[in-house]
């Protein structure tokens, strides 16, 4: 390489690794880039859109206009997209860019579609066009759109008319065509559409292989599709059909050319009466009359239902059923009568015993007395849902006979006692549900009788009082009540198999109060709205006192008062979301360097409405496995400028949700962080606003206050540039050394930065306890008296094993690489430094890596100074940057009299001890 073409060559690579580490932008404004799989909730906190189940990381972005551009900075292995704004074209391969999408969701007004938008889209699974408001944009499909979609699941346009398009060639993998509040007035404009899904007697018909079959058309919310026409879907194999909201009258289904349909659904149709004939028709086996106005039924209408399974009457203001009503339907399994007005006495049909039955919910209607026996001509009803009534005595003859029930539901009923045994004739009981009563005292002998209870819920509107033996198949507790719940607890560990407890409740008390509850086996834990006591500091008064595998914990405090707040004793918990429910408190600044102390397995932290004040670096420190951090309802919130320290470990997922930010140009390096994080999503920035101080009315955007009233961002500027100096001494000095092969000790050089920057260390790698740096005019002292205090066997020394450049570097080996690895494997770095070495590139160097790994792997003690002579802080802290990361006892000094050696022996084998046992 020529000396002149040196410096543009180290250019041209400064610039290609600060693409590698720094220079990716992954914020989009107006896009929201998340993982679902992390935080289940994260819809409630920023803007999401419905995905598919198994889906988890997906973008959604809002207000696009130019698409390429929005596009080109999503992640390429996105598994959802959901763009909405204004594109009137889709451009040919629009979405080539991700292989991996399965689910596309566009709101994109009025849309003319290219021919190839869809290529390479080879594992979409799931497409759909929306238009929020109903009735009609106009979307024009080409005929061969949708061919590349070989995958293609469902289909869905709704708010558009399809006019425009004719002959759509739907994927053969199709099994969910959707058109809703579309202009469709005739179901004969399908043929058309869809030659090749309903054949009819169109001519434009192309004669397929395979006969078309589709599991679900739903043509629901067409205002004005009241048309059906004579054989207009002949020729199409259908399971289930959905005319929800439509004008349409079923009967003209017959005359359709349908053969086939096993469910429709005709809810909200204005029916008065049941459609009888259709069902008889096509033999349906499910039937949703929801939201109809069928209010009664006589015996002469149960004809054409012996092969009905499945019967929605859902919010018909149905008063009675017929007599015969479960002889006419001898296959009926779920029953749904909720919202009705069948009270106040339960009076089922008497008549033949229904032995297929296994659902029944009568959940609202005004029920009060359940007499016994009331179901006893369902022996094999395993669901009973009867929430929302007005039933207030229960008895164990009400329940009698239902031998197979599994899920009984009586929440939101105004039961006040139960008494002991109710339960006796339900030995298949899992689960029960009975929030919303008055149950004040519950003893856990009320649950005797069922073998298998695992799920439970329970509610009182002002306290409740539990008290035991609880069944040990519990694995899942909810409580409520207004102020408080009480367990008393004896003795034992009552809940030794309970996985996921509820409890909301302004106080969770023990009886006696100097006792504690055991939850070994609890892995999820709510608590909704709790006095903080219950993590309280003082382990005396903590409710809690260890959840060792507790994975979840997500709290809402209505209390205000969480500075008091310690989490301890979860070395387990994943997943942390912490809020104050009580906006209007004044609460003092959560401190969350102590909350979040001593939780080293923490991936996802969420936080709402706390009163953080101002953030810094050390409020993270020890979080090294975030993956997700948000923020969410924050009043003059501060980011420190040290919290760039925390720039490289930073978790993958940043979100700011309704925050209003302090502004101060303590914060100015946010805006470039945001824009070029690396391996970051941030999202919230652009949309944020700043106040100066708290009577700060005006709404100023954070990003333009930053940009406009803070001089350039220094700090930042040379922590990138810290972050890429080293690269550049290298460079400059292999460059010097014509000899070497640079590029490939460069290589192994940043291969073995990532995998610090990453914390990927290998942990039984170390292969010395104490890296030594120090530079060549200090190392008469290192050899003649550091050397053998640390590395003599006990007791003259330490008994370290040592690695020292000069002595333990094979001859020949290449002194960069050397270092690199050895530190790599040195479980902690002593460096000598003396005005000499900080001016020495090799020191430098050595101090640099020392440095990164520091970043990596902060709060451990990876990084001695030993200053051999006094040495101005500054000098060191401008220069290294290293003073935040270092703690007071990580820096030595050489007494200046000899009176103080024996001290500083002392603490400096002190402190290696500490460091070499903390990497054990
Ligand atoms: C989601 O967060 C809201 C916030 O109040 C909470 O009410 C709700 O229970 C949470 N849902 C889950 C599934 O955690
Ligand atoms: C959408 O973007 C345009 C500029 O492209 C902007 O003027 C408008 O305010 C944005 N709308 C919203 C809701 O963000
Ligand atoms: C589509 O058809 C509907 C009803 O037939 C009609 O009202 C509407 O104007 C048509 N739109 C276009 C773009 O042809
Ligand atoms: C239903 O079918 C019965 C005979 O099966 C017929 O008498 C009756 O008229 C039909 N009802 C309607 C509305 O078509
Ligand atoms: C009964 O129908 C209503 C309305 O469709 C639904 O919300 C409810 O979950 C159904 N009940 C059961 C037990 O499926
Ligand atoms: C509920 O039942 C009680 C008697 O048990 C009765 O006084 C009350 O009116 C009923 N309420 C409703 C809404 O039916
Ligand atoms: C709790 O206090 C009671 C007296 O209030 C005492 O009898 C009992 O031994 C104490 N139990 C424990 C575990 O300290």
């Amino acid at each position: 390489v020529s000396r002149m073409g040196r410096p543009l060559l180290s250019l041209t690579l400064l610039s290609f690794l600060m693409s590698l580490g720094s220079g990716w932008a992954w914020t989009t404004p107006d896009c929201t880039i998340a993982d679902s799989s992390l935080l289940s909730n994260i819809s409630y906190y920023i803007p999401s859109c419905p995905l598919a189940p198994g889906l988890h990381l997906f973008a959604s972005c809002s207000n696009v206009s130019d698409l390429a551009q929005t596009l080109t900075a999503l992640p390429r292995r996105l598994e959802a997209l959901c763009l909405q704004g204004t594109v009137p074209v889709l451009p040919a391969d629009a979405f080539g860019h991700f292989p991996t999408l399965q689910l596309l969701r566009l709101q994109l007004g009025t849309l003319r579609i290219t021919s190839g938008a869809f290529q390479r889209l080879d594992q979409l699974q799931h497409l759909f066009f929306e238009h929020p408001t109903p009735c009609c944009l106009s979307l024009l499909l080409p005929s061969d759109a949708l061919e590349p979609l070989r995958f293609l699941n469902s289909l869905s346009f709704q708010g558009y008319c399809l006019n425009s398009s004719q002959n759509i060639q739907l994927p053969l993998s199709l099994s969910r065509l959707t058109l809703r509040h579309s202009c469709l007035t005739d179901l004969q404009e399908l043929q058309g559409l869809f030659p090749s899904l309903v054949p009819g007697s169109s001519p434009t018909a192309i004669s397929s292989p395979w006969p078309p079959f589709l599991e679900v058309l739903d043509l629901s919310a067409n205002m004005q599709l009241s048309r059906v026409g004579v054989k207009t879907l002949r020729g199409l194999q259908l399971h289930s059909l959905r005319l929800d909201g439509t004008p349409l009258s079923a009967l003209e289904l017959l005359a359709s050319g349908l053969l086939h349909l096993d469910s429709l659904s005709l809810v909200d149709t204005g029916a008065e009466k049941l459609p009888g004939n259709v069902t008889a028709y096509f033999e349906l086996s499910t039937l949703d009359l929801g939201r109809n106005q069928i209010q009664h039924i006589g015996d002469e209408d149960l004809s054409g239902y012996h092969s009905l399974e499945h019967l929605n009457l859902h919010a018909n203001g149905l008063h009675s059923l017929p007599t015969r009503f479960l002889s006419a339907l001898p296959q009926l399994q779920r029953l749904n009568l909720s919202m009705n007005k069948l009270g106040p006495t339960l009076a089922l049909p008497e008549g033949l015993v229904s032995s297929n039955l296994r659902v029944l919910d009568l959940s609202h209607n005004e029920l009060s007395a359940l007499p016994s026996g009331a179901f006893s001509s369902l022996p094999q009803l395993e669901e009973l849902w009867l929430g929302g009534n007005n039933i207030s005595n229960l008895s164990s003859e009400a329940l009698e006979g239902l031998r197979w029930l599994k899920t009984l539901d009586l929440s939101w009923n105004q039961i006040k006692v139960l008494k002991l045994g109710w339960l006796s004739s339900l030995p298949a009981l899992i689960s029960l549900n009975l929030l919303g009563t008055y149950i004040e005292n519950f003893s856990g002998r009320l649950l005797q009788g069922p073998q298998k209870l695992s799920h439970l819920w329970l509610g009182s509107p002002e306290i409740l009082e539990l008290y035991p033996p609880w069944p040990l198949t519990l694995l899942s507790l909810e409580v409520w009540a207004q102020s408080y719940i009480q367990f008393s607890v004896p003795h034992g560990k009552p809940f030794q198999f309970l996985e996921s407890l509820t409890l909301q409740a302004s106080y969770v008390l023990l009886h006696p109060g100097n006792n504690t509850v055991h939850f070994p086996s609890l892995r999820h834990l709510t608590l909704r709205g709790c006095s903080p006591g219950i993590f309280s500091t003082h382990k005396s008064q903590r409710f809690f006192p260890q959840l060792h595998s507790l994975e979840h914990l997500h709290f809402w405090s209505y209390h205000g008062g969480t500075e008091g707040l310690q989490l301890f004793g979860l070395p387990r918990l994943r997943v942390l979301e912490l809020g104050n429910l009580d906006s209007l408190s004044e609460s003092r600044p959560v401190n969350l360097e102590v909350l979040l102390e001593d939780l080293p397995q923490l991936e996802v932290l969420a936080l709402s409405n706390l009163n953080l004040g101002n953030l810094s670096v050390s409020s993270f420190r020890g979080l090294g496995l975030l993956q997700l951090l948000l923020l969410n309802s924050e009043w003059a919130l501060g980011l420190d400028s040290s919290l760039q320290e925390f720039i490289p470990q930073m978790p993958q997922y940043v979100y700011f949700s309704d925050v209003t930010f302090i502004c101060q140009c303590e914060s100015s390096w946010v805006g470039p962080w945001a824009a070029r994080a690396p391996n970051t999503f941030v999202y919230g920035l652009e949309k944020s606003i700043c106040m100066a101080n708290a009577s700060d009315y005006f709404k100023t955007p954070l990003l333009s206050f930053l940009s406009g009233h803070c001089p350039d961002n220094l700090e930042l500027q040379s922590f990138l540039t810290s972050f890429t100096l080293v690269v550049l001494v290298i460079i400059f000095a292999l460059l010097g050394c014509p000899n070497w092969s640079w590029l490939h000790h460069l290589q192994a050089l940043f291969h073995a930065w990532w995998r610090k920057l990453g914390g990927r260390n290998h942990r039984s790698q170390y292969h010395y306890d104490v890296f030594i740096s120090y530079c060549r005019q200090d190392r008469a002292w290192v050899l003649a008296e550091l050397i053998p205090a640390l590395e003599k066997p006990l007791p003259a020394g330490e008994g370290l094993r040592l690695c020292l450049p000069e002595r333990d570097f094979g001859v020949g080996q290449d002194r960069m690489e050397t270092t690199a690895a050895s530190i790599e494997s040195s479980k902690t770095i002593l460096c000598v430094l003396s005005h000499q070495a900080l001016g020495s590139p090799w020191c430098n160097l050595e101090l640099r890596l020392a440095t990164y790994r520091l970043v990596a792997k902060p709060g451990t003690t990876s990084l001695l100074l030993l200053f051999l002579e006094p040495i101005d802080r500054r000098q060191l802290c401008s220069y290294h940057r290293l003073a935040r990361w270092l703690q007071k006892e990580d820096y030595l000094h050489l007494p200046q009299r000899s009176a103080n050696w024996e001290a500083f022996w002392e603490q400096l084998r002190r402190r290696l001890r500490k460091a070499v046992q903390e990497k054990e």
